[in-house]
């Protein structure tokens, strides 16, 4: 029984932490899983992905960066989230489509519609099952990830990162089927078991629709 599950956010809400400890719960069940990220989660996605977040004072412009991801985004589909979805799996996505629209639509004010389009040529038309918002101010998730190395998106200003979240926002009231949205100053414990909750009812309906 297939299912594709991605989780969305802002910098350090806690989205890697989560997505890592629910693969470790579906294993656990005897579910098959697998777990991969955005950017990146293929050979040439991680090239990509290295120059979206470390290309400090490149002058990448906007489109250039939508393309950028989209490009790891549409080889990280073709290879990877397609043939394992095909298997039966559980596929679990860290960041995907949507961290497009919100933060090169939203966040840099490139057209919503255009973005739109794009992340669908990019995806095959592919749209997550389900979809989990760790939502939480920008300060809180700036300040868990704390002063080490800091890549593009992280030096971004607090402006930026607010409308990120507020783009995050619209787009889980637009579709609330799709999204569960989850305020993320609770404890990575008390935020696993409701996602847990949630993905034990998703497969449930997943496997009574798919008979
Ligand atoms: N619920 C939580 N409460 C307190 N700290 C948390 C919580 N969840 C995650 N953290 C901590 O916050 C930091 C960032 O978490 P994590 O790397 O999972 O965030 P992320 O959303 O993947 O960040 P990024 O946007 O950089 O990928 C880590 O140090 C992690 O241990
Ligand atoms: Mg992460």
């Amino acid at each position: 029984m297939s299912l594709f599950i991605t989780f969305e956010g802002g910098e350090g809400c806690g989205k890697t932490v989560q997505t890592r400890a629910l693969y470790r719960r579906l294993t656990r069940e005897g579910i098959p899983a697998v777990l991969t990220h955005e950017p990146g989660g293929t050979v040439i996605g991680e090239k990509i992905a290295r120059w979206l977040k470390w290309a400090h004072g490149a002058g990448i412009s906007p489109l250039t960066e939508l393309l950028m991801f989209d490009a790891s985004r549409a080889q990280l589909v073709e290879e990877f989230i397609q043939p394992s979805l095909k298997h039966g799996k559980v596929v679990i996505c860290d960041r995907f489509a949507d961290s497009t629209i919100a933060y090169q639509g939203y966040g840099r004010g490139l057209d919503l519609q255009m973005v739109r389009s794009i992340n669908d040529t990019a995806a095959h038309g592919l749209k997550p099952d389900l979809t989990i918002l760790l939502d939480s101010p920008a300060e809180i998730g700036l300040a868990r990830k704390g002063k080490g190395k800091q890549d593009r998106f992280h030096q971004a200003d607090i402006a930026f990162h607010t409308k990120v979240r507020q783009g995050y926002l619209k787009l889980a009231a637009e579709e609330p089927a799709r999204w569960l949205v989850i305020d993320a100053s609770q404890s990575k414990k008390e935020i696993s078991e409701i996602i847990w909750g949630k993905v034990r009812l998703s497969l449930r309906a997943h496997s009574l629709r798919s008979v």
